[in-house]
């Protein structure tokens, strides 16, 4: 629902935290950018899939629905304005769940978002408020966050940018860099939430998969 000014309001009435999930899974990477969550979001699916499991594999924002869609262009316009995009990151997470996730999980899936509230937590709101925030939602079962140094995560980053470009935005770079850092504490302070486990990604892809899968093995044979 967008009020007069185009913002999105977030509705007030709604709580998806004692939504049942059945016998799905639910599992959420998480970290600074470049962490390599992505990458092994896929790895699991992949995993999972050889198994012969139902899987959705998924990403917020969301990339299917008119509101992703709105919050990728105003991403896409350099907004940073806090309160506005908490508005919209809730208000897609709501949708979110409602839509896909939770039937997924009633169905028995195994649901892999990339992103979720843990994201909010680290870019949009104060320690504070972290609490009150991540209980208006499902917990999943396990967020497994990557966690990499500044340095490394920028390193991966630029990789993927051209010399010239880098050259021409070295300041960018560096105050990149720095955002990551604090980042990266942010996330590294999530640590107390009981289903967080924080996942050494400096190593290679593999040696971080065997991490990923470790972990969540674990959580299936305590709960199996
Ligand atoms: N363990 C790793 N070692 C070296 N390179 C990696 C590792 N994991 C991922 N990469 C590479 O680093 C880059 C960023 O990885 P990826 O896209 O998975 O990160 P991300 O956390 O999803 O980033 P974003 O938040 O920007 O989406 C990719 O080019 C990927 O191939
Ligand atoms: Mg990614």
């Amino acid at each position: 629902m967008a009020d007069k000014k185009g913002l999105f309001i977030v509705k007030k009435t709604g709580s998806f935290r004692h939504a049942e999930k059945s016998n799905g899974l639910f599992i959420v990477v998480e970290g600074i950018d470049g962490s390599g969550k992505t990458l092994q979001a896929k790895m699991l699916a992949e995993y999972f899939r050889k198994k012969k499991k139902d899987v959705l594999f998924t990403h917020e924002p969301t990339r299917t629905t008119k509101l992703g869609r709105y919050i990728e262009k105003r991403i896409r316009k350099g907004v940073d304005n806090k309160a506005e995009l908490l508005d919209l990151y809730t208000q897609d997470r709501e949708a979110h769940l409602k839509d896909e996730m939770i039937p997924a999980l009633k169905n028995g899936k195994i649901v892999i978002c990339d992103r979720y509230s843990y994201s909010t937590l680290a870019y949009q709101l104060p320690k504070e408020e972290w609490n009150s925030y991540i209980n208006r939602f499902l917990r999943p079962d396990l967020a497994l966050i990557y966690d990499v140094s500044s340095k490394e995560a920028m390193k991966r980053i630029n990789s993927s940018i051209k010399q010239n470009e880098r050259r021409f935005k070295k300041k960018a770079i560096f105050e990149k860099e720095k955002f990551l850092r604090v980042l990266r504490k942010k996330y590294l302070m999530m640590k107390g939430f009981k289903e967080v486990r924080i996942i050494d990604s400096s190593p290679n892809p593999e040696k971080v998969f065997e991490k990923t899968s470790k972990e969540v093995e674990k959580f299936r044979r305590n709960f199996s």
